[in-house]
């Protein structure tokens, strides 16, 4: 709903290799005519000998929820360094859509093809409102716009509107984002990566220190988004992952120990064995 059009195609079909193609991606925007938004295969990071990710294989389709959980070292961090391009990896193959080889982006090439990432600690503007910190969030064309004529345009309020709506901070943009608590500025973190409309989420222990009736509205609010994003969130907190319903992976040595409903993988003994039975 969100993807715009982009010169990917185009240029692909003008016999240039995705890899000469990636470079020139102005838009975000993916091509995911396979149903697929996140294809990793054989993904290996070695940090001085150590496999952090050890021919790690992962399909992540369009419009899914999915949840990684795994014992602290399993790689599931590394893993998201490798999406975004904050870590090469070794050998591998790491594909957003069709066309898109991550591993040959740079950071901010694939944040604005539309690779969103929450990390642990929210990083507001404690000293801006929570109306300003989605305001700067937006885009960067309408950001520049915004800020040379010190308005914003229609689309952009109702934007920022709808946000505060979806994030549940509609009735604190005003307030200064310094003083929210824990679990709302996680909210408008979320929501200053949603004014980027980002088509894939990475989101790492996004509950971590959320009361439970925090946690519970952000499983709402990530329900809310699947479909329209794809999201992939690292967490520990079982009955959050519950309430997600999503397909789980578990990670373990940096590679897929176990997939599938939340059920099997708590039945699977070898999960039990290195992570929920300790
Ligand atoms: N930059 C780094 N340098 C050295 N070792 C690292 C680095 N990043 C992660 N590691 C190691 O890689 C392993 C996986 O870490 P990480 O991906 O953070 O696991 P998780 O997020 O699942 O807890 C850990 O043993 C960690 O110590
Ligand atoms: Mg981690």
């Amino acid at each position: 709903m969100n993807s715009k059009p982009v010169s990917v195609e185009a240029e692909n079909q003008g016999g240039e290799g995705s890899a000469q193609v990636v470079g020139h991606v102005l838009q975000p925007g993916v091509d995911i005519s396979h149903k697929v938004i996140l294809y990793l295969e054989d993904i290996s990071v070695s940090f001085d000998g150590f496999k952090a990710l050890n021919n790690l294989n992962m399909t992540i389709d369009a419009g899914e929820l999915r949840c990684i959980i795994g014992p602290n070292g399993a790689g599931k961090t590394t893993m998201m360094d490798v999406i975004t391009g904050k870590t090469r990896p070794d050998s591998g193959t790491c594909f957003f859509g069709q066309t898109l080889d991550l591993t040959r982006m740079t950071e901010p090439e694939i944040a604005h093809a539309g690779i969103g990432r929450k990390f642990q600690k929210p990083t507001i503007f404690e000293n801006h409102t929570v109306f300003e910190n989605l305001e700067l969030a937006m885009k960067t064309d309408k950001r520049v716009w915004a800020s040379l004529f010190a308005w914003l345009d229609r689309e952009g309020r109702d934007k920022i509107a709808d946000t505060l709506k979806l994030i549940r901070l509609d009735q604190e943009a005003d307030r200064q984002a310094g003083l929210l608590s824990h679990g709302q500025k996680q909210w408008l973190e979320i929501g200053m990566l949603l004014m980027q409309e980002p088509q894939l989420l990475l989101l790492d222990e996004p509950v971590a220190g959320m009361t439970d009736d925090e946690t519970e509205r952000t499983a709402e609010l990530f329900k809310s988004l699947a479909g329209k994003h794809s999201l992939v969130v690292v967490e520990h907190d079982m009955a959050f992952i519950e309430q997600l319903g999503g397909k789980v992976t578990v990670l373990h040595e940096g590679s897929v120990l176990a997939e599938g409903s939340l059920a099997k993988v708590q039945a699977d003994q070898r999960v039990i064995e290195v992570y929920l039975g300790r």
